[in-house]
């Protein structure tokens, strides 16, 4: 057997071994151009038939044309066997198409954890005999500072961070107009909106609503609001731009610190579920209470001091006193004739403590890896 015949036996081997194995039909052509293309096996052959004797070439030269032509055939062939068979897989897809085969897992929605913490605390002072209201996010110089004891300059005023949307003017009028004491009643009311478009700002606390509880109802009150306070700061895994805090306030003939004592100590304890949970008061400084107090709460997470109270046992949690009787005044209450008390907790801070979270902007990060914790 000559050379050539050997090489000719050979290509027909692997092409038939290739297209056994080919059922695809980009690769199908890349094989017709590795047997038949300009560079192609085939094509050198043939070339190497100019330099045989004219009697070789008329042996061989026959067969190197069966090879291409059979080459060629069963290209073809396997190229319409391929098309064949992906056009019956494709009807045969459509025909047997279950819907329920590619079924993903269904992520089931949960309730956030501030939605669920803060019914825990509603729950709380519901049980305790306070009653929930609301104000507008969007305050005016007036209730979130002036009505509460803080007046233009005064550097009270440097300890919030103010997101304002307005300038403020500098000349605050020091009682709410008319258009300002709308609406009559806040109770639940969660669209009141300020009313004057004046000095407007993004409320620091939840402090204002007290004054708009004071000017609607008459003592006793007992009121409490839950909602969200903004403060114009860099944010960090403790601080961020917006927070929710708690505010209780209750206004009554004789009341003291001892009973601001006893309600927080008792929100706290049910918080918390600990029968024992003690607490320890010291001074605090906010212009609308006068005396002011910090109130620390023992350490729920353990006994004798660990990473969350760094060591110290012991938690600040709990910002309040007694109403300043200016504050009574602007709210229409008569402080010779009445007392109060209000605190305003940060909710979220409580919250972190509580679930053990340790990055206050995961609150709203909308991270469902975080979300479905709770
Ligand atoms: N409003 C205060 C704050 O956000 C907290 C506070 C409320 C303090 C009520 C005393 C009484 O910092």
């Amino acid at each position: 057997m000559s050379n050539l015949d050997q090489k000719i036996n050979q290509i027909k081997r692997d092409l038939e071994q290739q297209l056994l194995k080919t059922k695809d039909l980009k690769i199908l052509d890349a094989l017709r151009i590795y047997f038949l293309g300009k560079k192609g096996l085939i094509t050198a052959l043939m070339s190497e038939l100019k330099n045989l004797s004219p009697e070789k070439k008329r042996q061989l030269g026959p067969s190197l044309n069966i090879l291409k032509k059979e080459t060629e055939e069963k290209i073809q062939k396997t190229k319409e066997k391929i098309i064949q068979e992906q056009t019956k897989a494709t009807s045969l897809k459509k025909v047997n198409f279950d819907v329920t085969a590619y079924k993903t897992d269904t992520l089931k929605g949960n309730t956030h954890v501030y939605t669920k913490f803060i019914e825990e605390i509603e729950n709380i002072f519901l049980s305790i005999g306070f009653d929930p209201y609301d104000g507008p996010e969007v305050e005016s110089d007036y209730y979130n500072f002036t009505s509460l004891n803080v007046p233009q300059n005064h550097p009270a005023r440097d300890m919030y961070d103010t997101f304002w949307l307005n300038k403020p003017s500098p000349t605050d009028s020091t009682k709410a107009t008319t258009a300002e004491k709308l609406p009559t009643s806040l109770k639940l009311r969660r669209t009141s909106r300020p009313t004057s478009k004046k000095n407007l700002l993004l409320r620091t606390h939840t402090s204002p609503v007290q004054m708009r509880i004071m000017e609607n109802n008459k003592p006793p009150i007992s009121a409490f609001v839950i909602g969200r306070a903004f403060r114009h700061e860099a944010t960090d895994a403790t601080h961020d731009f917006t927070f929710m805090q708690c505010e209780g306030l209750l206004i009554d003939k004789n009341v003291t610190l001892s009973n601001l004592f006893a309600v927080s100590k008792k929100i706290l304890q049910t918080m918390f579920q600990k029968k024992e949970l003690d607490i320890r008061i010291r001074p605090g400084f906010f212009p609308f209470v006068e005396p002011g107090v910090e109130i620390d709460m023992r350490c729920p997470f353990c006994s004798g001091g660990c990473s969350v109270c760094k060591k110290t046992t012991w938690l600040e949690v709990f910002p309040g006193g007694l109403v300043h009787p200016n504050v009574l005044k602007f709210g229409g209450i008569d402080p010779e004739k009445y007392s109060g008390f209000a605190f305003g907790f940060g909710l979220t801070r409580l919250a972190m403590l509580k679930y053990g979270i340790n990055d206050i902007r995961l609150f709203h990060s909308g991270k469902l890896k975080f979300l479905e914790q709770f």
